[in-house]
């Protein structure tokens, strides 16, 4: 990969997140908080509740580490809903890093809403340049951001960088199965507006290499069908203020979209889970 393909993905990310009707649709139907895959205690839980149980469940990874006196980086941080959980759980500080700046704008409203704004500062940037010179974060935190990241080597050793010693990195990321067929995932990866998903051995292979130890990945890949047959389903149902949120165009392509994700998963294409690993 080189720098050029790494600064294009993000670009493409950037205008992606930045649209109206991508933010419109994120925003409404996907939980308003959370742009990430929830753990569902049954199949028609809300897609906010599980969303934000996913994130509970990736702090009990790191709950020795994680306090009033711990700093948390966010890579790819959305609207800042794991952000806003962490900071209100733990009294930790975040540093949210997120390429768009219409995200960054709702995430920084939220904040002051809930009056967490005191414990989490909103930067624009990349994070394949992570604004912070030393090894200074005690938890790198990043979920479904990895895949638009255009040299994920790149991106991961940024975050050993920042990593103080014994910190934590915790990410949760949309992944291709190691078998999957590469014309079935295409369609996904246009929609998705990346080049390549990752694989689980991918970051197995990777993470080791970039000083991080104790690397565990637990395969959660089961609660991704239920997550996209919960959004077709709100989409299907013009959930929560969608209609006054995205066009007409986008709300049809969305729903010719999300099944694929959902036969994706069926065929067993898609991995996804936890992946937890120390800096040593
Ligand atoms: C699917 S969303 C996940 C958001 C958030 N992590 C969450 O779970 O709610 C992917 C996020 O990655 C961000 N992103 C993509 N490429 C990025 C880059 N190069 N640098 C920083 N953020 C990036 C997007 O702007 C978006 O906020």
């Amino acid at each position: 990969m080189t720098e050029n393909q790494a600064r294009r993905a993000a670009d493409v990310a950037r205008a992606y997140y930045d649209t109206g009707d991508v933010d419109g649709f994120y925003a409404h139907a996907w939980g308003g908080e959370d742009i990430h895959v929830g753990l569902y205690e049954h199949e028609r839980e809300a897609v906010g509740a599980a969303s934000g149980r996913t994130v509970d469940h990736l702090a009990a990874k790191a709950a020795d580490v994680l306090g009033p006196g711990s700093t948390v980086l966010d890579l790819g941080s959305g609207y800042g809903g794991a952000a806003r959980r962490l900071a209100g759980r733990f009294g930790c500080r975040v540093v949210a890093l997120n390429i768009s700046e219409v995200q960054n704008r709702r995430h920084r409203e939220l904040n002051a809403e809930r009056g967490l704004d005191h414990l989490i500062e909103v930067v624009t940037g990349s994070f394949n340049e992570i604004p912070s010179p030393g090894a200074r974060f005690d938890v790198v935190w990043s979920q479904e951001a990895l895949c638009h990241s255009g040299d994920r080597a790149l991106t991961l050793r940024e975050a050993a960088r920042v990593l103080r010693p014994g910190g934590r990195l915790l990410f949760t990321d949309i992944m291709a199965a190691e078998d999957a067929p590469a014309a079935e995932l295409r369609p996904l990866e246009e929609r998705l507006t990346v080049a390549d998903l990752a694989t689980p051995a991918f970051y197995h292979g990777l993470l080791p290499g970039l000083g991080l130890t104790d690397v565990e990945f637990d395969d959660l890949s089961e609660h991704m069908l239920t997550h996209y047959l919960r959004l077709e389903e709100e989409v299907g149902r013009d959930g929560p203020g969608l209609a006054g949120a995205v066009s007409d165009g986008y709300r049809a392509r969305l729903r010719e979209n999300l099944p694929l994700w959902s036969a994706a998963c069926r065929k067993g294409h898609l991995r996804w889970g936890t992946f937890a690993a120390r800096r040593a």
